[in-house]
Order: C-alpha cells, then structure tokens, then sequence
C-alpha cells in the first residue's frame, strides 16, 4: 500500500511524523530514504514526541553517533540511526544494533541502503523528495496488513 503527502513545512512533516508516532503500538522497523536535508530528521523529532518520548530528551540527528536511543513507555525504546557515515554492515555490531533486533524497539534509520542491501526486514518504508516548490514530497510504502492498517488511520 503506498500513500503520499506534501508538506510545505518543517512544521507540517514534524506533524506528520506525530501521527504516525501516535498510531505506533509496537516494535516497528522504519526506513527513511532521501537526500541531504530533505526532512527525515524533522520527521523524526515529531515521530519521537508522537510516540510519547518526555520533553527532557532533545531529538538530535545521530550524524556522529550513527544511533540515539530514546525510552518510551511500556518498555518500548525508540532507536534512531543515521547511517550516512556506516562503510559496512559489519560495523553495525560495534554500535550494538544486533542486540536491538528482536527487541522491544521502534527502529527507525536514516540512509538505510546498506540495512536494505543486507535484507534487513523493514516493515514500512517513507522516501522524501523536493518537488520544484522545494516542498517535501513523502511517499509511504507499507509491507503487511498491520502495517497498512496502521496507515489507514493516518490517512483516515
Ligand atoms: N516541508 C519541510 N519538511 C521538512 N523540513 C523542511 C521543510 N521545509 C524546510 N525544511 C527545512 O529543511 C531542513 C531539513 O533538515 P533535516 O535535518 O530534517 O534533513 P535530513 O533529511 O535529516 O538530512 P540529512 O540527510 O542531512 O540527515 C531543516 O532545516 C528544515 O527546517
Ligand atoms: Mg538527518
């Protein structure tokens, strides 16, 4: 199931993000492709807040840290990863994302190509694009019925 949306905002993708973070009941692998400043970032900071992180922890890119890990309620974590500066897979065990698969955590990865490449299992896919008003186009691509339940509510 795909679905698309232009925001024309850093406010309005911060307040997408929200949504989606809100409709999230459960461990969830996000891929966040796109180029350089096209909002992934901004999207996560409202998906963090949606998804209930406390207002003491400032959402910060991971650029150097390649991950932040922030705890939710209920024993779920969100894990952000910003994978730009990652030469391969393989260095992802030196940050510890091995012992996050498989755990209570909402995942979600900035240039996720090389986790792709590797076959990791997202369940939800968004890719950002400028269009030629350098709005944000945000195109949602979904695997799986709960997944696509999920988006219905967004859409609805
Ligand atoms: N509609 C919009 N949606 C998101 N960001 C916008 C929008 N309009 C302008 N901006 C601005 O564009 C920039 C987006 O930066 P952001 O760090 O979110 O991008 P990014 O995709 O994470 O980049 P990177 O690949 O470098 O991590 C911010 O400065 C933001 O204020
Ligand atoms: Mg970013």
């Amino acid at each position: 199931m795909t679905y698309q949306i232009i925001t024309r905002t850093d406010a309005r993708t911060r307040d997408l993000g929200y949504r989606l973070g809100q409709a999230v009941t459960g461990p969830l692998a996000i891929a966040l492709t796109g180029d350089l400043g096209c909002g992934k970032t901004t999207f996560v900071k409202g998906l963090a807040r949606g998804l209930g992180v406390d207002e003491q922890y400032p959402i910060t890119s991971p650029t150097f840290t390649l991950i932040n890990e922030y705890p939710i309620a209920d024993q779920l974590r969100l894990c952000h990863l910003d994978l730009y500066r990652l030469g391969s897979v393989e260095e992802l065990a030196h940050i510890g994302f091995d012992d996050l698969t498989g755990t209570n955590a909402v995942i979600v990865v900035e240039w996720p190509s090389l986790l792709i490449a590797d076959r990791f299992p997202f369940d939800l896919t968004l890719t950002f694009e400028f269009n030629s008003e350098y709005h944000r186009v945000i195109s949602f691509f979904a695997y799986g019925q709960t997944v696509t339940n999920m988006l219905s509510s967004l859409i609805s």
